[in-house]
């Protein structure tokens, strides 16, 4: 049975018996650019057994986010990436649980990697479908700099991989990319706000932009802000010169 539900994926993988394949799931799982995931029940929860693509079909997505960093002035800065292991990804989400940053659990059973499913929705979906919900990206910036504060760079903080729940409560899933080196949380705070601002709403900006500008004495004590400042400007910049990758505006224009 397994079998027959993996065969999508050309893959051959034995479930062990406490994962069972779910055949007909009543919601559609969003597939990753980087990562299959397929709905399996285990300890009678809805998980998403992870499977990482091909490193052929994911060699022209990674070379885009490369060329993306390189563009972003990223890597001339001191910034350095990694992909992150699937064993590497279940032990950093266990990290954040550890240490109080809201991730989806993740973890490893017989070698195969679930990650446990969150009734949520993206940020990225809120911030085009529903305008007037501006807490939720304040929210998310608020659990980026909270993990920063723990010493954690989650890596690859754009809106879809943020989900918000019904209560609102921020849960951050995928942690693929590993970001280093010398300005990798400036870095992710100005991607995190670059991107929570890409919404529908003027007053999404608006918000991203005011917890911006107001947090600026206490953020100064965490960040080297013109580093921030400038990535800001690079995203917008990038932004303006790759169209079909960020189809928003920026409310930060001016900083
Ligand atoms: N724990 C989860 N709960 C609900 N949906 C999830 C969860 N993890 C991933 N997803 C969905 O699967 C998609 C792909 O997962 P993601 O981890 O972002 O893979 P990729 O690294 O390939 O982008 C996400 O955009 C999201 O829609
Ligand atoms: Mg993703």
């Amino acid at each position: 049975m397994a079998g027959e539900v993996l065969k999508d994926f050309g893959l051959k993988i034995a479930l062990p018996s406490a994962v069972e394949p779910v055949e007909n799931p009543l919601i559609t799982i969003p597939q990753g650019n980087l990562n299959h995931m397929l709905p399996v029940s285990f300890n009678g929860e809805l998980h998403l057994l992870r499977i990482p693509r091909s490193r052929e079909s994911i060699a022209s997505t990674v070379t885009a986010l490369e060329q993306e960093y390189a563009g972003l002035g990223y890597f001339a800065l001191g910034g350095r990436y990694r992909l992150r292991n699937l064993r590497e990804q279940v032990k950093f989400a266990r990290l954040c649980a550890d240490r109080g940053v809201a991730v989806a659990a993740m973890q490893q059973v017989n070698g195969l990697t679930l990650v446990k499913y969150e009734s949520a929705l993206k940020l990225s979906r809120i911030n085009i479908t529903n305008g007037s919900d501006t807490e939720a990206a304040v929210a998310f910036l608020k659990t980026i700099v909270s993990a920063h504060e723990k010493g954690l760079v989650l890596g690859d903080r754009w809106t879809p991989n943020v989900l918000v729940k019904s209560s609102g409560e921020i849960v951050n899933i995928d942690f693929d990319i590993e970001l280093t080196g010398l300005v990798s949380h400036e870095f992710e705070l100005a991607q995190a706000i670059h991107y929570g601002s890409h919404s529908v709403s003027w007053q999404t900006w608006e918000a991203v932009d005011r917890w911006y500008r107001d947090g600026q004495s206490y953020l100064s004590t965490r960040y080297n802000l013109p580093v921030v400042n400038y990535f800001l400007h690079a995203h917008q910049l990038y932004q303006e010169t790759h169209l079909q990758m960020n189809p928003y505006s920026l409310c930060i224009a001016n900083l």
